[in-house]
């Protein structure tokens, strides 16, 4: 297959994804992600919306000195300091790229920008242009494409690329389009559009209407080759085309869809953990590619057909994917250079001695109690200390929780709420309400619980229990994240670590707003 048939990943995990309420991500978690990213061979990263927050720019910034054999992007809108901060944050990337977008739509111009669409076109070439100064790769995104007028488009795609926009992306910002139409809309662009021979087409799909995967794929059958997705579909409402579902489709029906991508897809279900793990969103088990149950043969003609011959029932198999990769990697006498290597595998360093000595003591701990020690515990493992570690405000000193039949559970529990020890003891409708409450009253928050949730790591009744406590206060919403074997001190953690991260009140921009 020559170049014209491959299809460029661009992964926008660590900006739309993380645009998705709760997932915001530390500048560690991100570098971790983007490792993960880089392993699996992902083309083009975008790593934040670098003027969004201090927090943001050092995210990008951090991942474009970290990052080498994928090229990494920073969103911006096409505003001169927008772009010139994505600039900064990319000075030392091996390979960067700034993205730069302006809504095309009747509605956004009308009522949003309040632009007519002149202004709109001459704000895009001076976008386009104030970025090519700065860096050769330029993208150009039209917000809202899918509900923008062709002819517009034409207008303003000519006009970025004679600025220097190399790649054009066509959004369905609001998850609008259908297959059929939004094929038209590319195929039609990219005839139209007399200079359309010297930029890439892509497309970046909202799941609105559950059809992201589906809108992406058409395009790409009419002539897009970026495709714009996420680990797990995470991103904005409901999320943006799922990066596993595109490049499996396009490796398994390679005979139908006639194109590559470079992806090493053993390293999807890996990167699906760890973006579950840090987010603290689970998969659902019936998730196509990275759900626990994708391969899982429940019914004994399927479980008959596989034994027998395994394609009658299976297009594609669990390795491919980098399932069964779950194998026992540590065990109790373990030493700590196994544990930091076996982590550096799976895209883990630790940024100080602290910082390794506080995981490993955990996974002695955890060794203690559970006997065998898989990928997937030292991965929650990790966020779990990470997790502690940015505790500043409220820290767990201990807990008991007394349940028993016919009685009324209750929790007695000390924490540390800055320099000073306070403790408390409440009753509820089980073990956990009861340490909530427990917890609640020291801290009087006054927060809302809007989620909570227990998964079990691995297999076995002496698993992990990694818990995600979303709390929403005054519009703002935090996700928490605790684990343990014990899952009543897993929830107690997640639940103190929602508390800090509301505490921590970091204020982002929204780059759509
Ligand atoms: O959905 C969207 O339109 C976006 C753009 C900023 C590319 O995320
Ligand atoms: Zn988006």
């Amino acid at each position: 297959m020559n170049n014209d048939n491959r299809v460029i990943i661009f992964d926008t995990t660590l900006r739309d994804g993380e645009q998705s309420p709760g997932a915001s991500m530390t500048r560690d978690e991100k570098l971790r992600i983007a490792k993960q990213l880089e392993k699996m061979r992902v083309d083009v990263i975008e790593a934040g919306f670098a003027i969004a927050s201090p927090g943001d720019f050092e995210s990008v910034k951090a991942i474009a000195e970290a990052v080498t054999e994928s090229r990494v992007c920073s969103l911006s809108r096409a505003l001169d300091a927008d772009i010139d901060r994505a600039g900064e944050a990319l000075i030392n990337a091996a390979m960067g790229r700034i993205h730069t977008f302006i809504a095309t739509s009747p509605i956004h111009m009308k009522y949003k920008l309040q632009m007519e669409p002149d202004q709109v076109v001459e704000q895009a070439v001076k976008a386009v242009t104030r970025a090519r100064n700065l860096i050769d790769d330029v993208e150009f995104s039209l917000e809202d494409a899918s509900r923008s007028e062709l002819d517009f488009m034409c207008r303003i795609i000519e006009k970025v690329i004679d600025a220097g926009a190399r790649t054009i992306n066509i959004p369905d910002t609001v998850g609008y389009a259908v297959p059929g139409e939004f094929a038209h809309t590319i195929s039609q662009l990219i005839q139209r559009v007399p200079n359309a021979d010297k930029a890439i087409f892509s497309v970046h799909c909202h799941n609105d209407l559950g059809l992201a995967v589906a809108n992406s794929l058409a395009a790409v059958g009419a002539g897009a080759r970026q495709v714009e997705c996420t680990i797990n579909g995470l991103g904005e409402r409901a999320g943006n085309a799922s990066l596993e579902e595109i490049v499996m489709a396009i490796r398994t029906r390679k005979d139908s869809l006639g194109v590559e991508t470079n992806i090493d897809t053993t390293q999807i279900v890996p990167a699906s953990r760890l973006v579950s793990s840090v987010t603290g969103f689970p998969v659902q088990p019936n998730k196509a590619i990275v759900g626990a149950n994708a391969f899982a043969h429940e019914s004994g003609i399927h479980q008959d057909g596989v034994l027998k011959h395994r394609e009658t029932y299976e297009i594609m198999t669990a390795q491919d994917v980098g399932w069964n990769t779950n194998r026992m990697v540590l065990g109790k006498l373990s030493g700590r250079a196994a544990f930091r290597s076996r982590l550096e595998e799976l895209g883990t360093t630790f940024s100080s001695d602290l910082e390794l000595n506080n995981a490993f003591s955990r996974f002695k701990e955890l060794a203690d109690k559970k006997h065998e020690i898989f990928d997937e515990d030292l991965v929650a493992l990790v966020s779990d200390t990470r997790a502690s570690a940015n505790s500043e405000q409220f820290k767990l000193s201990s807990l008991s929780v007394t349940s028993q039949t016919g009685e009324t559970p209750k929790a007695n529990i000390v924490m540390q709420v800055g320099d000073e020890e306070k403790s408390a003891e409440a009753t509820g409708g089980g073990p956990v309400d009861a340490a909530f409450k427990a917890i609640e009253s020291i801290a009087e928050s006054g927060a809302s619980l809007q989620i909570y949730s227990v998964n079990a790591v691995t297999e076995g009744t002496d698993s992990q229990g990694e818990v995600t406590v979303r709390l929403e206060k005054g519009g703002r919403i935090v996700n928490g994240l605790g684990a343990d074997t014990d899952i009543i001190i897993a929830s107690a953690k997640a639940y103190i670590h929602a508390l800090n991260m509301l505490d921590a009140n970091v204020q982002k921009a929204h780059p759509q707003v």
